[in-house]
């Protein structure tokens, strides 16, 4: 079966007048369906921008993101986004956070409310669909903005830093959440992160990138059963993958600010 989503040779360069900015440099890596992959690497290297082109949102100065057999020259369809911040509307309710998508494409309310309620169950949101965001910890944002993008069935889930701005007990409950959800309903994760541990944690294959310009150092397969626990990360296997990932990432590759399981 081919890749679902397949990057090829990637490249990116941001000119702001006189001045450019080389932040990908020819990025290849492919991501079959129904997989879990992670993006790693130091803050910088173009991870939210690799994110951006898969997503169609931007465009690649040079090299091609192929989805389901089809160059991405606009926005894709099938897909759900999550971001490091919420990015809730503070005016609609839990329940009408969920729905945005559902308003904006105009489908059908009814079959998406019933998805909705059971999202909310999924990720123990029960009992706060009538409140507002404020009412809600970081956590509970974050489990809101999950749910909307799930809400409309997308086929493949972008993913940036997601729960990076979150304590580091309620990241490894949402951590646990998210593979439990993949597991149900198996969507095609790309996962962005700077946390060595979460993307061995999380992932079939860890995609490790360099400091900037973006580079594919190694393309890992994380060959770990599953489904995991938190248990997982005591075994020597998991250690091994973080050790890894973390000497190519060491300070002689250009990245002294990367440390395995670092929560900012
Ligand atoms: N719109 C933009 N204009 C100019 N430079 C940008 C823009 N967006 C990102 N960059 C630069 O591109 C590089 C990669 O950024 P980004 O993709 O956000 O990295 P990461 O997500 O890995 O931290 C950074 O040096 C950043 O400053
Ligand atoms: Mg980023």
């Amino acid at each position: 079966m081919p890749p679902l989503i397949s990057v090829r040779d990637v490249s990116r360069i941001y000119r702001n007048g006189p001045k450019e900015i080389h932040a990908l440099d020819r990025v290849s890596f492919e991501v079959n369906e129904g997989c879990f992959v992670s993006l790693v690497g130091p803050s910088g290297c173009g991870k939210s921008t690799l994110l951006k082109i898969v997503s169609g949102l931007l465009p690649a100065s040079s090299g091609e993101v192929a989805v389901d057999g089809r160059g991405v020259r606009a926005p894709i369809e099938n897909v759900g986004m999550v971001f490091q911040s919420p990015v809730l509307l503070k005016w609609k309710n839990v329940l009408g956070n969920i729905m945005l998508p559902v308003e904006f494409a105009r489908l059908d309310r009814s079959p998406h409310m019933e998805r909705a309620r059971s999202l909310i169950r999924l990720v123990g949101l029960e009992g706060f669909e009538e409140m507002f965001p404020f009412q809600l910890s970081g956590g509970m944002q974050q489990r809101v903005s999950l749910c909307r993008a799930l809400v409309t069935d997308p086929g493949i889930l972008l993913m940036d830093e997601p729960f990076g701005a979150l304590d580091a007990m309620t990241r490894d409950e949402l951590d646990l959440e998210l593979l439990r959800i993949w597991e149900e309903r198996r969507k095609t994760v790309l996962f962005v992160t700077h946390n060595i541990q979460e993307a061995v944690f999380l992932s079939d294959f860890v995609v490790v990138m360099s400091a900037r310009p973006g580079r594919v150092l190694s393309k890992l397969g994380i060959d770990l059963p599953r489904p995991r626990g938190v248990e997982i990360m005591s075994s020597s296997r998991f250690g091994e993958y973080t050790l890894q990932i973390r000497a190519m990432l060491a300070p002689a590759s250009g990245s002294p600010a990367l440390v395995a399981g670092s929560t900012t």
